[in-house]
Parts: C-alpha cells; structure tokens; sequence
C-alpha cells in the first residue's frame, strides 16, 4: 500500500466547492489519518479566476478545467460544477486518464451515468456520487452497499430542498412564492437555473438515480414522470390543510406486479400525521421499504454546501483509501433489467375538486362516472352557495391506477353538470 499523498483536483468553486476546499483545509488532520495519506489539493477550476475565494490559495485557481483533467498527477477529480457539458467530457477524460472522480451532479448522472460508469469500470477508477442525492444524507452507500442483500420494493420521499422549502413557507407563513424562491437561492439550496428545482427536473434526476440503484435497473431521467410545483397555489396549501395535510413535492420509485418500475415525481397530500409532514425547510427524507429490512427511513439536510460538502468528502476518503490500496472501480449493477414503465401503470389515491351545478341526480352521475372507470370513492364532501346554484364537490378516491384516474378525470369534464374539475391531487402515505 502506498504512503504518498493523494492529489486532489476540484472542478468549481461555488457554493459546494468553496465549503469542500475549506473542510480540506480544516480538516487536514483527521482525513490524513482517516485515509492513510494526506489529501491535497492541487486546482480549483473556477469561470472567474479574479473572484475573491477566501480559504482557496489563487494560485491553485484556474478557468482551464480540461487542463485540470489531463493532469497526470491529480488522483481524484470532485466535480462540483455542475451543468451537462463541458462536465460529461471533462469527467470522461478524468476517468480515462486514471483519476477517480466524485460529483454531485444529479442532472449528468441521470442522463450519462451508464456512460460514465462504463468507462469508471474500464479504466478502474472510482465513481461516486453521495451528495447528489438528498444532500448531507448517507443514502446511495446504503442502496447500494448495506440494502445489496435484500430486495427493494419502493423508495418514496422528499429530495428537493429548495421545493420543501418554499412549501414550508407557504404552508406555515402563507409566504409569498417568489419571495421564498429568491431566498431558498440567497441561502444556497437552488440549482444555478432554479426551473431544475420548482419545475421537479432536479427531483425527477434524483430519482432516476434512486431508482437505478435500489432495483439494480437502468433507469434515466426520461423515464421518469415528472410535475412540479410551479402550479400549486396557497389555496391549494390552504385546502390541504383544512383536510389536515400537507403538500409535499414527492419523488416515488415502485415495483410493478410485471417485472416493471413506475419513477414518479408530483405534488401530493400527505396526512399531517405522516413523518414526512413533519420534513421542514430544506430538509429532506426518504423511505426505503426493503422485503427483509422493512420500511427504513433516512432523514437530514438536503441542500446547502456544507452539508453537501460532508457527502463528498465521505466519498472522497472511500476513493482515497481505494487509491492506496489499489483496488478498482465496482461496475454499475443493473443486472435486473426491470423496465421502466408509464405513468399511468402508477397506483395511488386521489382528492377531486368538482364545480358542479347543484341539482337533482348530479351526485349520482358523478359517482357513476368514477365507478365506470373502476375508481372506487371513499368519501363525498358537498359545500352548496344556494345563490349561484352551484356547489362544489371535495371527492377522496382509494387506491386507483393513474390511467382510470386519468379517464375519470377526461369524462367528467364532458359532463354538463360539470362546470370545472378545479383540482386534483394525489395523496400519499397511511393516516
Ligand atoms: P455554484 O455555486 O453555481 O458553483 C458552480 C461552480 O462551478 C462555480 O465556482 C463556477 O465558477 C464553476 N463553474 C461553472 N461552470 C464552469 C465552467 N464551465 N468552467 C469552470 N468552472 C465552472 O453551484 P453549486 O450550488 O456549488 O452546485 C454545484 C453542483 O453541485 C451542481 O451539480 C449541483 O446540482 C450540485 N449540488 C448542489 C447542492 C447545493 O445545495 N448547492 C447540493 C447537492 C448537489 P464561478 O465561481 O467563477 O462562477
Ligand atoms: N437544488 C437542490 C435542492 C440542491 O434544492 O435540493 C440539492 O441537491
């Protein structure tokens, strides 16, 4: 085993790498004994090299990061800055030149990450990811390492900060949405562009990846139905929280009964009663129901740079202590196969709002409506204004598939007596 130091080359300097640079520094001492060797820290690769970085020497600054990578000296690569290119060659060539490589990129790995881990395998080096999911918390080692005995049935959660966040706010402070938005991005939890997060794309890559891991399956960010919550209002907050809910930006991965995977990521009302209820601000956590283990959940903060930077300093010391004792890069496990399936093959319950005209006969035509498409209701709430002689109708379904919700949904708005499906929302986790 060798005692040389191990060399380590950041690409971005942001909001994670500026913290990673920092822990390397601060924490020196213990990842030397941790690893065996010292780490070092030999570039920065920044846009602007003239931005004041304070705890990063200037003359590790570079805006040349293909000259990073090619370096035949660096050992490990974290790359933290995110975007799909240049990032994806950049990381090509880190692996191909022998370097291990960390990154936090959610949206690279759920669209190349079959790519990247082949050429990780073909060369031997590492490649990990830990703080591209859930931040701080350790969750893709366990998928993959403590889970690799047991069988993975659903994995459910919230893995989006910034969107926990801004529906924190708007749940408990009735906070306005794009006051909140501009300070989830002051406080560091947003992507550069933050659609990726209020639109559920970020989410959405996350669960990609979530998904690929716990059922050893390729799954990309393509197959991955995805809504975000751009479209929720504070009524609908409001609403939910009458019902004694919460709203919740959701990311589920499940078996189908035919060998298949539904990856969804949408609003839903979860009971307050729920664990998940009680996920606030940028936290987040995520449920792992496992056939041996049983429902397992993993809960912490899942945004920020330091805890994100704690995520990749773990899986800079796992590549680190590999280095010296020259063990190679594990293959990507997808030997499962399950197909990625749609949408629509997905099961859960639902809350219907109807506007409908208040007269004799019209619950009953609503109701056949449902039971014609096998949603079967739970419950009915009617709410009468006797002066416009409409009412609006709060219907709770059970467990019901996507498409027959889907086709429900279609025939009612045909219906006369419908005057709008004003919302629908799925509702997710026991009461
Ligand atoms: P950030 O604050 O925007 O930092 C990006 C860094 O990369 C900056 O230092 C930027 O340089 C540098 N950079 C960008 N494009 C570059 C290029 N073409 N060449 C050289 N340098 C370049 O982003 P961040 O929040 O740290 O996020 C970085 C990555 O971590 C993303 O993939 C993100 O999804 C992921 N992540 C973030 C969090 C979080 O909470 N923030 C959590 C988990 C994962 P300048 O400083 O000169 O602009
Ligand atoms: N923008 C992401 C979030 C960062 O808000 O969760 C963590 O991946």
């Amino acid at each position: 085993m060798s005692d040389s130091v191990v060399r380590v080359a950041l690409l971005g300097g942001g909001t994670v790498g500026s913290q990673v640079a920092r822990l390397l520094t601060d924490s020196a001492e213990d990842l030397q004994a941790r690893v065996g060797a010292p780490l070092e820290l030999v570039a920065v690769a920044v846009r602007d090299v003239n931005k004041p970085r304070p705890g990063i020497p200037s003359e590790l600054l570079t805006d040349d990061p293909f000259a990073v990578v090619k370096r035949e000296d660096v050992d490990i690569v974290v790359e933290v800055m995110g975007g799909i290119e240049p990032t994806k060659e950049l990381l090509e060539v880190a692996l191909r030149n022998g370097a291990s490589v960390i990154t936090a990129n959610k949206a690279l790995l759920s669209e190349h990450g079959a790519g990247l881990h082949e050429i990780a395998f073909q060369n031997g080096v590492d490649l990990f990811y830990e703080a591209a999911v859930a931040g701080a918390i350790p969750l893709l080692r366990p998928l993959r390492e403590s889970l690799a005995g047991d069988r993975v049935q659903r994995v459910l959660g919230i893995v989006n900060g910034t969107t926990n966040y801004i529906l924190t706010k708007m749940d408990e402070e009735g906070a306005d949405y794009d006051e909140v938005l501009a300070e989830a991005q002051r406080l560091g939890y947003a992507e550069a562009d933050p659609t990726a997060d209020v639109e559920g794309h970020d989410a959405a890559a996350k669960a990609a990846i979530l998904a690929t891991l716990a059922f050893h399956s390729s799954v990309t960010l393509s197959d991955v139905h995805c809504e975000g919550i751009s479209s929720v209002t504070l009524r609908d907050v409001e609403a939910a929280r009458d019902l004694g809910f919460v709203i919740k930006l959701l990311a589920v991965a499940e078996r189908t009964s035919d060998s298949g995977i539904v990856t969804r990521v949408h609003p839903a009302m979860v009971p307050r009663s729920h664990p998940l209820a009680s996920v606030r601000d940028a936290f987040n956590a995520v449920f792992v129901e496992a056939e041996s283990a049983g429902p397992m959940m993993f809960y912490g903060r899942g945004a920020g740079g330091e805890p994100t930077a704690s995520a990749v300093l773990g899986d800079l010391v796992s590549a680190a202590r590999n280095r010296r004792a020259g063990a190679s890069g594990q293959a990507q496990s997808i030997y499962a196969g399950l197909t990625p399936r749609p949408v629509g093959q997905a099961t859960t319950r639902y809350t219907v709002n109807l506007d409908v005209v208040d007269r004799p006969g019209v619950l009953a035509q609503v109701a056949t409506c449902f039971g014609d498409h096998d949603v079967s209701i739970q419950t009915v709430r009617q709410d009468t204004d006797e002066q416009s002689g409409r009412a609006a109708l709060l219907i709770r379904t059970h467990a019901a598939s996507e498409a027959d919700l889907a086709a429900t949904v279609d025939a009612l708005r045909d219906l006369d007596i419908v005057n709008e499906v004003a919302a629908v929302m799925r509702v997710e986790g026991e009461e």
